[in-house]
């Protein structure tokens, strides 16, 4: 029973010697001094003992136990100090260390575009409305004074839900939604996607944004249109900005153009930005139709309007130096991060 006891002691001491973290040590207590322990169960095999040796024995055990709990006692302290010590190196916070960076977004070139766009019209008194992207033919065409058989109704020019149904081509069916059931003044803008059957290519995409605009009142001449698009263009592009109306055939304006803003970056001389032409175009835009007056609910013997429609991505990419407009929705962040 000695010997046991001896072996038990040199077993327990060197695992608490040996022990390199609290838990192991806490698996040695067990091991030894725990109820199920290897030294418990000793003291319980002491029956077996004649009854003169028990009280040696017994006292032998509780000497050992004491022993153990000491140095087990020790080891701990030991330990935790150590580990104490190890995290306070280890989680050291040099306060003096810039903080990481935190990445922080910025708005798309379009997004910036249309915002700038609308900050512009709206300094000038317009408001912005709205209109679904999912459009009846009827507003998008029919109410708009195109024929039966102009070229953009053709199925390979438009997505069509049904006969009746599409994605607008354009932002003009607002127009219609803008006129319904109002009294003039109407002055909005109109923001927004439109849709056209086109292969994605370096100038062509299927889906691209579009800005309308429509002035409806008494009085409204070409006049107005001419000085509301100089301030436009003015403001966005540049104070020494000019704009060009070259004659052009809308069914929806009569009479229609299309619109050139000089240069911004040659002035007017031609460079590679203007492809040595001196204007750029960015819009269409005309004298309302009478017709489109009627289909929205005014009188044209009363009031008359001009509209103009503007190409976001057309703008966005003279603005920003851009040659492809696939980089615009490719959301590569090499070239967003650009901007
Ligand atoms: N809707 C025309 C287009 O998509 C642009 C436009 C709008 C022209 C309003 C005249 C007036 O090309």
């Amino acid at each position: 029973m000695k010997e046991q006891l001896e072996r038990i002691r040199s077993a327990a001491e060197a695992a608490i010697r040996e022990a390199a973290d609290e838990q192991t040590l806490e698996e040695s207590r067990v091991r030894f001094l725990g109820k199920k322990g290897e030294l418990t169960a000793l003291l319980r095999g002491m029956g077996s003992l004649p009854p003169e040796e028990r009280p040696t024995v017994g006292a032998l055990v509780n000497t050992v136990r004491t022993q153990l709990e000491e140095a087990l006692k020790e080891r701990f302290e030991q330990l935790r100090a150590q580990g104490l010590e190890r995290r306070l190196r280890a989680e050291t916070v040099d306060v003096t260390l810039p903080a990481p960076e935190k990445p922080v977004g910025h708005l798309h070139p379009i997004t910036r575009t249309r915002n700038r766009m609308a900050e512009i019209f709206t300094g000038m008194g317009f408001s912005i409305a709205e209109g679904p992207e999912v459009e009846s033919a009827y507003n998008n065409f029919d109410a708009l004074n195109a024929p039966a058989d102009h070229p953009s109704r053709d199925e390979t020019d438009t997505f069509y839900f049904s006969d009746d149904v599409l994605l607008r081509t354009q932002t003009s069916p607002v127009q219609i939604r803008a006129m319904a059931g109002k009294t003039p003044p109407i002055r909005i803008i109109s923001p927004g996607r439109v849709y056209r059957s086109d292969v994605a290519d370096a100038t062509h995409s299927p889906m691209f944004h579009q800005c309308e605009g429509l002035v409806v009142d008494r009085g409204i001449t070409m006049g107005d249109l001419k000085g509301t698009l100089d301030a436009f263009a003015k403001a966005m592009f540049g104070s020494r900005t000019r704009i060009r109306f070259r004659p052009h055939n809308f069914p929806f304006t009569e009479p229609s153009a299309e619109v050139d803003v000089s240069c911004f970056v040659c002035g007017g001389k031609g460079c590679r930005l203007c492809k040595g032409e001196g204007w750029i175009e960015i819009l269409g835009a005309g004298m309302v139709h009478p017709n489109v007056l009627r289909a929205g609910g005014i009188d044209p013997e009363v009031y008359s309007g001009f509209a103009f429609g503007m190409g976001i991505e057309r703008v966005a990419m003279t603005m920003y130096g851009i040659d492809d407009l696939r980089l615009l929705f490719e959301n590569d962040r090499r070239f967003l991060d650009q901007f």
